[in-house]
């Protein structure tokens, strides 16, 4: 009920408020069908999570169950999983920050560059900032084996505000396929194609919460920048979920059989898209989806081998990625690498940002 709390607060203009209603029933039906939600088991920060850096600005509640990042002048803040998951699925409920927010990132991602450092892999939500009066946005992105040279950003307005209440967003990683969900919607999957080779994340994983300052390309490709008379920056996170097969990452990592624990993660409901769900993530792409990779023919002139083309979406997307043709793609594909020579620091960036400067 919550849910369809969200939904009417949505605030988009009275005409597009109408044309969208049937696919919003459609939506809301969907979503208030399964109130109950998928099974989560909810842990506390010292059952599942670690700081990373800069204690000083991560707040935990007294029952440990909510965390705060803070971002001020003098750093960022993030934490991540004490464990690496051999796949899994990963889950909190967010809430990002008010009012002035441009050149920040909060970020909800999944990587082991700490200890593939040449070839990791990593799936990302990263929330995107603005200046005030303008809406967050966000992108979710892929790498595997290091396949760092191609980027798999897709972009997205929300249809909520997500500095106003708390949001559910999960990263579901399995050796089939990958979903990465907004209150339980679908709005992305990767299926796990043979042609996509080492791409595909496949090694364990460790689950990072950060909020930073990428006033480099955050916001309007770095126009925008942080702007520290609004300091702190909060970002809070509750209802944390780790779901799969923990790999104690101080231990051979090959040495635990995770056959049994994966084939429970696949039965659970969040595996497999219901037909339901793929309405829903019909709605969400033709809505709210303003840059795909599978669409950017300037960037791939052969699509990467797991995306499925859709005929109205390239359309919509004239073979650029962009939905309008604002600008061209400008960016290099090279990776803005943090330092080499501080592993702390390596690890607090998701790392697929600068490629979505261009975008
Ligand atoms: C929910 O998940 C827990 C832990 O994974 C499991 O013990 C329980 O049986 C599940 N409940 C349902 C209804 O699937
Ligand atoms: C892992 O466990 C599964 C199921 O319990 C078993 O069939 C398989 O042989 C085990 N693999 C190894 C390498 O021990």
């Amino acid at each position: 009920m919550e849910l369809y709390h969200h939904f009417l607060l949505l605030h988009p203009s009275a005409s597009t408020r109408i044309s969208l209603l049937p696919l919003a029933i459609c939506l809301l039906l969907f979503i208030t069908s399964k109130a109950s939600a998928f099974n989560r088991t909810t842990i506390r920060f010292d059952e599942g999570y670690s700081p990373l850096f800069s204690d000083f600005n991560i707040d935990r509640s007294p029952d440990d169950k909510t965390v705060r990042l803070l971002l001020n002048r003098i750093s960022g803040s993030g934490i991540i999983s004490s464990d690496y998951y051999n796949y899994g699925f990963f889950s909190a409920r967010i809430k990002l920050p008010t009012d002035y927010t441009a050149g920040i990132v909060v970020a909800f991602y999944t990587s082991n560059i700490d200890t593939w450092e040449k070839n990791h892999d990593e799936l990302d939500f990263e929330f995107l900032g603005n200046v005030n009066g303008q809406p967050w946005r966000f992108q979710t992105n892929m790498y595997g084996g290091g396949s760092t040279s191609r980027g798999r950003e897709e972009r997205y307005r929300f249809w909520f505000d997500p500095s106003k209440e708390f949001h559910q967003y999960s990263i579901f990683w399995s050796p089939k396929n990958i979903i990465f969900y907004v209150d339980d919607v679908p709005i992305r999957e990767i299926v796990h194609h043979r042609a996509m080779g080492g791409d595909y994340p496949s090694k364990p994983m460790s689950l990072y919460a950060t909020i930073w300052d990428a006033s480099s390309w955050a916001t309007n490709g770095g126009k925008e920048k942080v702007d520290y008379k609004y300091e702190p920056f909060a970002s809070e996170f509750k209802d944390l979920v780790l779901e799969g097969c923990r790999v104690d990452p101080l231990e051979q990592i090959s040495s635990t059989n995770c056959t049994d624990r994966i084939a429970r993660l696949i039965a659970q409901e969040y595996a497999t898209i219901t037909p339901e769900g793929r309405k829903a993530m019909k709605w969400f792409h033709e809505r709210y989806v303003y840059y795909s990779y599978c669409y950017d023919n300037l960037r791939y002139n052969v699509p990467l081998p797991e995306c499925v083309i859709v005929p109205s979406e390239r359309e919509r997307f004239r073979d650029t990625g962009r939905l309008r043709e604002k600008m061209r793609f400008g960016g290099s594909n090279k990776r803005h690498r943090r330092g080499r020579n501080s592993r702390r620091r390596s690890r607090h960036s998701a790392a697929s940002g600068k490629d979505a400067a261009a975008l």
